[in-house]
């Protein structure tokens, strides 16, 4: 990583005081305040609402129920329902009397302060008739259907069920429960109706184009009617991938009472109305080779949908592809619960399946009694197996081994239990991590200034990973510029048209554009010199900001500002809209984790002693930020591993580890020290630079990881997660 930038975050500052203004920190003149109820059975349907108390308490402008609805054109017919609300909650709240699952939103309660509407849905008495309802897939498993569509469809390479002809098997169920993205910036939504037929709207999103388009469809408005602002986003996880019902109504009753609104989830409501990754049970079975040779491998897994849409993730994909291994059969199903609609939550489906994949093929490795590193490298795949075609680059390898030196895997015994200080029992254990690397179009705009000062425009959003800093980091590199001379513009549609953030895309595609675009940038200087008579070429320049430096026979500095004013130009303004090559072969990120863990003998406490990310995220453009995103997912997978769990009353279906006091997630105490290492080498085809993804992979593996480090400790294999100290006693 010689002569790497290493720049701090760009919106650092800003964070840190105050300065930067989320969404719900916006305050629109004659602004109004929304709270929603939900509703205390988990299926059915409401036969009487009372709303009086309500709307006769101080401050109500409107108690909004399914008696009352508002107007949503676009849910005119569910076709146009479903495209509108792309492929993730085609249900419309406060529309009908039925009730889908506990806490589903039954009245939208307007005040003009947050407090009198929030002691105003208090008074609202509603009767239900209720259904039986179902919320467990461990329950509900053998209703497991196939998702509607092609694509989830079962997978045979080789032999079905092939795994059954070899010498040695492993056949075990994995299981884990639903876990929730909670972020600390709650869901908030303020919908601004500046015409009949114009809409500006803050709301928490990932995506804030793809939410301009879903509003523009339902609503049956130019999508240039609808401006989304998102410029900060205080985590999301995925959870801000999808147009929610609580948004959609927001905008709706906005339109009606004819003011600017503001509605912002409850903490409670994150569990429940927000998304949350599926309950999911899985079937791992291997067979191999005495010798550790793959023979074949079948995994299926059932996991959750909602009851009015068949969510689907690919728990299954990361097993098809990642070893050599000639029979290989994947089965996915879904089961419609009583609870709201799943959304990709990081990692996401192969966060889940490498649960049970890493973990199964350690089960493998001590039955062969083979060194779980080494029975991946015999399973090795050269190439894609699955497509039969070269991967465009990987260097899992090297993953392997920097990560097998940094947590001292030479020390690990093959044997369980082996490793002991005091009372406590040591344990080392591993988990690869892969995920798809692709790169999606994006514009971006430079304006470069005569006295050196750039700024950058992407409608992309950053939901934290660090996307501003990012993008400044290439432009210092490429044009020269200082950091402090950077403005990085994002998060508004009014910008040149970026991806939503997420599937870890951002580095690799918007990185790709502000590359292209420094690259214009200097092209343009360079013809601004030549018509002013200088002799230079792209190759002996080097660009410092607001000069150019000639190096050669003709070595001399040339001022921007000089060529600017001669050509009697203030600025370069150049907007550019980058696409990535059509690529052959199969692009994918890989990591690797290695968890030290101790375990008390006695108490079955779990430490977690030492974790080490690797990653093949091709080259790295902003080390710091590289870092903390590994940092930052294996806490997430030590939760996932460890901590969480949407605990339900199945007897009511609700949700009871609705807080943040009951949902564990790791505090600082529960974190050792983590390394995140870096391959740092250049994918060939992703970009001029060389990226690919590490959002994602951040984060896959690292359940598996731990779990196998317990087991190396106590010689206890726990396969549903969490894994909690009473499950090692
Ligand atoms: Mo990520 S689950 O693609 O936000």
């Amino acid at each position: 990583m010689k002569n790497k930038k290493i720049l701090s975050r760009q919106d650092g500052r800003a964070k840190v005081t105050g300065a930067a203004m989320y969404t719900a920190d916006y305050h629109i003149e004659n602004l109004v305040y929304g709270v929603l109820v939900g509703a205390e059975i988990a299926k059915g349907t409401i036969t009487a609402m009372d709303t009086r108390a309500a709307e006769r308490s101080p401050g109500i402008l409107q108690v909004i129920t399914h008696l009352n609805p508002v107007d949503v054109p676009g849910y005119a017919s569910e076709k146009e329902a479903m495209e509108g609300a792309a492929s993730g909650n085609p249900l419309h709240i406060l529309a009908t009397p039925e009730i889908h699952f506990y806490d589903q939103p039954i009245a939208l309660v307007i005040a003009d302060t947050y407090e009198r509407a929030l002691d105003a849905a208090k008074k609202i008495k509603t009767q239900y008739d209720r259904e039986a309802h179902k919320t467990s897939v461990k329950a509900a498993e053998a209703e497991g259907r196939l998702p509607a569509g092609e694509r989830m469809k079962d997978y045979v390479r080789g032999v079905a069920d092939g795994y059954k002809n070899a010498e040695v098997i492993v056949d075990e169920e994995y299981y884990h429960p639903i876990d929730v993205h909670s972020p600390m910036e709650l869901a908030n939504t303020i919908a601004h109706w500046t015409a009949t037929d114009k809409l500006h709207i803050y709301t928490k999103t990932q995506g804030v184009e793809d939410t301009q388009r879903v509003f523009s469809t339902l609503f049956k408005i130019p999508a240039e009617n609808v401006t989304v602002d998102a410029e900060y986003v205080g985590g999301a996880f995925g959870m801000g991938l999808r147009r929610w019902p609580y948004e959609l109504i927001t905008i709706a009753a906005a339109r009606k009472i004819g003011r600017p609104l503001k509605v912002v989830l409850s903490r409670e409501q994150m569990f429940t109305n927000v998304g949350h990754r599926p309950e999911t049970k899985q079937r791992i079975a291997f067979g191999a080779t005495k010798e550790g040779k793959l023979v074949g491998i079948t995994h299926q897994a059932t996991a959750n949908t909602s009851p009015y849409y068949d969510f689907t993730e690919a728990t299954l994909m990361m097993t098809q592809y990642m070893y050599a291994c000639p029979n290989v059969t994947t089965r996915y199903r879904i089961v419609p619960l009583n609870i709201s609609n799943p959304i990709w939550m990081r990692g996401p489906g192969e966060a889940t399946g490498s649960f049970a994949l890493e973990s199964g093929l350690d089960e493998l490795a001590y039955k062969l009694k083979i060194d779980p590193i080494q029975l991946r490298l015999i399973n090795y795949a050269d190439q894609d197996p699955v497509k039969n075609v070269p991967w465009t680059s990987k260097f899992l390898k090297e993953c392997y081994e920097m990560g097998a030196e940094k947590i001292g895997w030479k020390n690990r015994k093959m044997e369980p239990r082996q490793n002991r200080e005091g009372d406590w029992l040591v344990g080392y254990g591993m988990g690869t991590g892969t995920f798809g690397s692709s790169r999606a179009p994006a514009s971006i705009q430079a304006i470069l200034n005569p006295a050196g000062e750039l700024y950058l425009a992407c409608s992309v959003n950053d939901m934290g990973p660090g996307t501003a800093t990012m993008m400044a980091t290439i432009a210092v590199e490429q044009l020269g510029v200082q950091q402090e001379n950077i403005t990085v513009k994002i998060g508004n549609t009014n910008l040149p048209a970026g991806p939503t953030q997420g599937g870890s895309v951002v580095a690799t595609s918007v990185g790709a554009a502000v590359y292209d675009v420094c690259l214009a940038v200097k092209e343009k200087l360079i013809d601004l010199a030549k018509a002013q008579g200088h002799v230079l070429t792209l190759e002996n320049v080097t660009f410092q900001g607001n000069m150019l430096q000639l190096t050669g026979e003709n070595a001399k500095t040339i001022n921007v500002a000089d060529l600017l004013s001669n050509a009697n130009l203030r600025h370069i303004d150049l907007t550019i809209n980058s696409k990535g090559p059509e690529v052959k072969g199969s692009k994918y990120s890989y990591s690797v984790h290695f968890i030290k863990v101790k375990v008390h003998a006695l108490t079955g406490q779990i430490k977690i002693d030492h974790a080490v990310a690797c990653a093949d995220g091709g080259t790295i453009i902003s080390p710091k930020t590289a870092a903390s995103q590994m940092i930052g997912g294996a806490v997430g997978g030590i939760g996932m591993a460890l901590f969480e769990d949407l605990v339900f009353d199945h007897r009511f279906g609700k949700a009871i580890t609705n807080t943040l006091a009951d949902y564990h997630v790791p505090v600082n105490a529960d974190i050792p020290h983590v390394d995140a290492l870096f391959v740092d080498k250049k994918d060939p085809v992703s970009n001029a630079m060389g990226t690919k993804g590490i959002g994602e992979i951040a984060l896959i593996g690292v359940a598996p990881a731990v779990a196998n480090a317990i087991f190396n400790a106590t010689g206890k294999r726990v396969r549903s997660l969490p894994i909690t100290p009473e499950k090692l006693i």
